[in-house]
């Protein structure tokens, strides 16, 4: 492996939330932080470097963005997913969550259903909630070790006449499923049957492990290209969060319009810079980096599957398909709120409890194992320390 992700960065002393919010989540700062979304390692050294340079520049006033921005990221689509995507397709926003929630502005009113298919990315809640559309859930059933999608009742909510939107997450964070070509299939034709508008959030899609593969929802079919919106960012893939740079990808002009609109009369266009330049190199120089990071990531899950099976087999867990998250079932251990306790307070690591991604998850917690090994491994054997004899 040519990049170091055994190296232990302290970010205690920057403003990362992932460390300096512990205190207030977990009530102590002696805890490992294993929740939000990021990872422990540096990106990668070819964004750092241009990074200090554009800093050692000097200058920071506001930016352009002309067609060099955009051909990595379609490049890179073409090179990692297979499909192809037109530059005027694509829309820029600053983070996925923002750009999620300028679609249900754009394409429902105060009152309208959006289906979510939970346990699922909490701020799904809220940005259906604080805009007054109403949430329908489409909760994942968990069969033969895994979980699939329910479509006879996705159906049902599907048919309701105030159903305008539906957000797809895949790969699917908190479970870690990567879905198939046929359940995207179905998918499609029940949007399309009953009219409903696609959100694809993607933003965990280069993190998959293989023999899983990725397939963009706007490649399914034509059809659906007039009816869905795709998400992406180098945040996770390249661990650029802070950085704020996403792209949605909308190849249907009406819709596209539609969304322009929304984000003009939000005022909220501009691009940060360094965000600008760490995406485009990210996406030019980024690629063995990404190889790399996806065999550390699989060592990690190799290690945190084996370990809760040999040593502490009442946690029950999956290998996840895609994403650095991993799902792990506790209720064995009883009542969600004391496992939590035992976590925070005796192993002293902080997962976040399943309850907040949707009553479905109570019980279980998320861990991200996007850290070093040598983390990992201190954090499972206080888990099995403090819950070896319960
Ligand atoms: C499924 C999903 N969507 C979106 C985000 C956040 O995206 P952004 O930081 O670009 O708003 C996350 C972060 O964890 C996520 O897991």
């Amino acid at each position: 492996m040519k990049y170091d992700f055994d190296e232990i960065v302290d970010r205690r002393n920057t403003e990362s939330a992932k460390w300096k919010a512990i205190k207030k989540l977990y009530g102590r700062d002696d805890i490992i932080p294993m929740w939000v979304a990021d990872m422990d390692f540096k990106s990668p050294p070819e964004v750092i470097e241009v990074l200090k340079k554009r800093a050692e520049h000097g200058i920071f006033g506001y930016p352009m963005l002309d067609d060099d921005y955009f051909y990595p990221f379609i490049n890179w689509i073409e090179i990692k997913h297979g499909c192809k995507i037109k530059k005027e397709w694509i829309v820029t926003t600053d983070g996925v969550v923002d750009a999620l929630k300028i679609a249900i502005l754009a394409y429902s009113k105060p009152g309208d259903n959006v289906v979510i298919q939970t346990p699922v990315y909490y701020p799904f809640y809220n940005i259906i909630n604080s805009n007054g559309r109403m949430i329908l859930k489409n909760s994942l059933k968990f069969e033969n070790k895994s979980y699939r999608m329910d479509f006879d009742d996705l159906e049902k909510k599907f048919s309701l006449k105030r159903t305008k939107l539906f957000i797809l997450c895949n790969p699917h964070n908190p479970v870690g499923r990567v879905w198939k070509r046929e359940e995207l299939e179905k998918l499609v034709q029940l949007c399309i049957k009953y009219n409903v508008i696609l959100l694809s959030d993607e933003i965990h899609s280069d993190l998959v492990f293989s023999p899983n593969k990725h397939i963009p929802i706007f490649s399914i079919s034509e059809d659906i290209k007039d009816t869905s919106l795709t998400f992406y960012a180098p945040s996770k893939t390249f661990n650029l969060a802070g950085l704020k740079a996403s792209f949605v990808v909308i190849p249907n002009e009406r819709l596209r319009t539609e969304y322009k609109n929304v984000i003009e009369s939000l005022a909220s266009e501009s691009l940060n810079i360094f965000g600008m330049v760490a995406a485009k190199v990210a996406y030019e120089q980024g690629k063995n980096w990404l190889d790399d990071l996806l065999n550390y990531l699989k060592g990690n899950i190799d290690y945190v599957y084996d370990f809760f099976n040999k040593k502490l087999p009442n946690v029950k867990l999956q290998k996840p398909e895609g994403t650095y998250l991993m799902w792990l079932d506790f209720r064995a251990y009883g009542d969600e709120q004391k496992v939590k306790e035992i976590l925070v307070n005796n192993a002293k690591v902080g997962l976040e409890e399943g309850s907040i991604f949707g009553e479905e998850g109570n019980g279980f917690f998320r861990m991200n194992i996007g850290c070093p090994i040598s983390i990992l491994q201190k954090a499972c054997n206080s888990i099995y320390d403090a819950f070896k004899d319960l």
